[in-house]
C-alpha cells in the first residue's frame, strides 16, 4: 500500500516529478526490460523511487542521495512496503570508491544541471566503476545541443541556476556524450520529453 507523498513527515514534494514520471516510465519499460538492479543517483525526494520501483516489479530499485536530501529521501523510502525497494545509501558521485555492487542499470534525472561540471565528470567515473557490461545507464533532464538551448525557458532556467550557484548549469549534450563514450558507453537513444527536457539511454559495452 502506497502512503500519501505529501502526507510523510520530513519528505519533500516535487511537482515535476508528479508531471514527468509517467513519461519517463514509458522510456524506463524498454530502456530497463532486461534490468535486474537499478542503482538512482540524487533521488531527491523519492517519488521516482516508489515510482518506478512500484512499476518495474522486475528489478530492484536502489535509492541514493547526499546532503540536504538524504533525510526527507530515506522517510519516503522507509514508509514504502514495496519488496523491491531497497534502503536508501548514501552516495556522493565525489565519493572515490562508490559503496555500491556491480548494477545492470543506472537513473538519475535533473541532477547533472544542479552539481559542478567535475561532478558530473565524477558521476560517469563511477558509472564507469559500477555498471556491469552490458548495462543501461538513464539520465533524464535539459541539455544543450551545439551550445543552443532548446528553449527560452531552458535558457532562463540556466541563468538562475547560476545565481543559485554558479557551478550549476544546463550541460551541453555533446560534453556529456563525450563523458559516456570514454567510459565505453554507446548512445541507444535521446528522446524529447514535456516541459524541454530530454531522456538519453546509454548502454554499456557488452
Ligand atoms: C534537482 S534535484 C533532482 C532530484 C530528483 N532526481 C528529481 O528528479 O526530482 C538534484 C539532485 O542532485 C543531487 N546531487 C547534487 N550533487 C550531487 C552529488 N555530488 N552526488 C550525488 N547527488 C548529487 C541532489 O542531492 C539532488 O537530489
Amino acid at each position: 500500500m502506497q502512503v500519501m507523498t505529501s502526507k510523510i513527515p520530513q519528505a519533500g514534494f516535487s511537482e515535476a516529478c508528479e508531471l514527468n514520471k509517467v513519461p519517463i516510465l514509458r522510456i524506463l519499460r524498454t530502456a530497463f526490460a532486461e534490468c535486474a538492479d537499478v542503482l538512482e543517483v540524487g533521488s531527491g525526494t523519492g517519488q521516482h523511487a516508489l515510482y518506478f520501483s512500484e512499476h518495474l516489479p522486475h528489478l530492484f530499485w536502489q535509492p541514493s542521495d547526499t546532503g540536504d536530501y538524504l533525510k526527507g529521501l530515506r522517510a519516503r523510502v522507509d514508509h514504502s512496503d514495496l519488496a523491491n525497494l531497497k534502503i536508501t545509501l548514501e552516495l556522493d558521485v565525489r565519493m572515490p570508491s562508490w559503496p555500491v555492487e556491480q548494477v545492470s542499470g543506472i537513473f538519475t534525472a535533473n541532477s547533472l544541471h544542479f552539481m559542478a561540471e567535475k561532478s558530473v565528470q565524477e558521476l560517469f567515473r563511477g558509472v564507469g566503476e559500477v555498471l556491469e557490461a552490458g548495462g543501461i545507464l538513464f539520465v533524464y533532464g535539459p541539455f544543450r545541443y551545439h551550445a543552443e538551448f532548446t528553449s527560452e525557458s531552458n535558457a532562463r532556467f540556466d541563468q538562475w541556476l547560476k545565481q543559485t550557484d554558479p557551478v550549476r548549469g544546463i550541460r551541453d549534450f555533446e560534453w556529456v556524450n563525450e563523458l559516456a563514450i570514454k567510459q565505453g558507453l554507446d548512445l541507444q537513444s535521446d528522446t524529447a520529453m514535456p516541459a524541454n527536457n530530454q531522456a538519453l539511454v546509454w548502454q554499456l559495452a557488452p
